[in-house]
């Protein structure tokens, strides 16, 4: 399966977001992460419903939104309104997280599913039927910038053994560059978040060329 590259929008630079999606756009890249933080379930405050609903009046990009939220369930319409095409909600705050999951593939999106590097893996156990995109934390969420934690990469190994859908995608976010992508592949993931790497890069076509391996 080829790997897919999500720029996180949280590195672009805001008062040109436009022409930061264009650049995108250009640059290969697979969809657009955008990360919603409530100042709650994580301790910074980034965006929500209006901003989702700007960036999609000027995008077809496949809108992959991550919710570090306390009650993601309060927000599923809002966020489906406004153009998502995918939400991810954290294990951390849906322990049981199915009869949201299931709401999200009602509203006609990816199911997304997270969890935190301290989150232990077994958890995952009995909840991944109703998943489409698995996303696996490199970092603790909350800031972009963040050094890739090393032990991800035997995370990702456990969570392979414990999969049984071929189609389900497994995203890994924080920390993710040209330097890691390799390594991160090879464990098992094919979707790849990266901030820094694509927006801070000089070239970000080189860089997600080069997080592709190519
Ligand atoms: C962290 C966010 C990430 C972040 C990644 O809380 O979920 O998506 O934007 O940024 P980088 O790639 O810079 O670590
Ligand atoms: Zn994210």
């Amino acid at each position: 399966m080829s790997v897919l590259i999500a720029p996180s929008l949280l590195a672009c630079d805001f008062a040109n977001i436009e022409s930061e999606i264009r650049r995108a756009e250009n640059s290969g890249a697979d969809m657009l992460h955008c990360d919603i933080m409530d100042g709650h379930f994580v301790p910074n405050i980034s965006f929500g419903p209006p901003i989702i609903a700007a960036i999609r009046k000027i995008t077809k990009m496949h809108l992959d939104v991550h919710l570090m939220i306390s009650e993601p369930e309060k927000y599923l319409q809002s966020f489906t309104d406004a153009g998502a095409d995918g939400l991810t909600i954290h294990l951390e705050v849906c322990p049981q997280p199915e009869s949201i999951l299931d709401k999200i593939g009602d509203l006609g999106l990816i199911r997304g599913l997270s969890l935190n590097p301290d989150m232990p893996v077994e958890k995952l156990k009995g909840h991944l039927d109703k998943v489409d995109r698995l996303l696996v934390m490199s970092v603790f969420p909350g800031f972009g910038g963040q050094k890739f934690i090393p032990e991800t990469i035997e995370r990702i190994k456990e969570i392979k053994k414990i999969i049984s859908n071929p189609k389900m995608e497994i995203q890994v976010d924080g920390g993710v560059g040209p330097k890691n992508a390799s390594e991160i592949i090879s464990a098992g993931a094919n979707n790849l978040v990266a901030g820094t790497a694509s927006f801070g890069a000089k070239d970000m076509s080189v860089a997600i060329k080069e997080m592709n391996g190519l």
